[in-house]
């Protein structure tokens, strides 16, 4: 489940720009700005710089895609709720980036160190939007929990990280019809990076 190789093939700004699909499993690195997924991306390529990563929100401003071991591809996504993912194509009942998001399996990234150094951080609404979206178009989702590296032991009351997780499952879980899986993460110790890889390596070969 490896990766031996990974390339950067296109930056689009409309999903109509998007390379062909070809069958080619496809996997989106969804959750919003500054959760990490240009850093996850990187951490399972075990490649510093290869997606662009910043302090700031807002970094990833298209829809980035990278070969990986010339068989499928890992999509870099701007964070939801940014311009490109709110422009709808008002001809079609849905917009062209969910109907591109409809032959995805997405990777819904949420930051873990919010949950988990303060308890009073729920989800946000567009999270819950989000999932509740995914799950009435059965899109395969896998919940993927990120800087666990941040994580500081019950300060403001915050709970352990089991806890966290099973929060966020609750709110979500009447949107699927089995509990998405989830994986802890970290970019920084690499968390999680062989455990997603499987992972991903278990869906491509449904
Ligand atoms: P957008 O492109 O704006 O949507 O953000 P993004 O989700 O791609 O986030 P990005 O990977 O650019 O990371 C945002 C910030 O979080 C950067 O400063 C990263 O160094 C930091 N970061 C990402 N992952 C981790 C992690 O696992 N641990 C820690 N401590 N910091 C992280
Ligand atoms: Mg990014």
């Amino acid at each position: 489940a490896q990766v031996v190789q990974a390339e950067f093939v296109k930056s689009s700004v409309r999903t109509e720009d998007c390379p062909p699909s070809d069958g080619i499993p496809e996997f989106a690195l969804v959750g919003r700005s500054n959760v990490g997924k240009s850093s996850l991306l990187n951490s399972l390529v075990r490649r510093k710089k290869l997606a662009l990563t910043s302090k700031k929100p807002g970094k990833t401003q298209c829809i980035n895609h990278f070969r990986i071991n010339d068989s499928w591809y890992l999509v870099d996504l701007p964070g939801y709720g940014e311009e490109l993912l709110a422009s709808c194509d008002d001809v079609y009942e849905l917009s062209s980036y969910e109907v591109w998001l409809l032959n995805q399996m997405v990777i819904n990234l949420q930051p873990m160190h919010q949950h988990g150094t303060d308890a009073s951080i729920p989800a946000k609404p567009i999270d819950l939007e989000y999932a509740s979206w995914l799950g009435q178009n059965q899109i395969p989702m896998t919940l993927i929990f990120t800087k666990c590296d941040k994580r500081k032991k019950k300060k403001n009351g915050g709970k352990r990280p089991e806890e966290n997780v099973q929060d966020f499952q609750e709110l979500i879980r009447d949107f699927f019809q089995t509990v998405p899986p989830w994986i802890m993460t970290s970019s920084v110790t690499n968390q999680g990076r062989d455990e997603i890889l499987l992972h991903m390596a278990q869906l491509r070969n449904y």
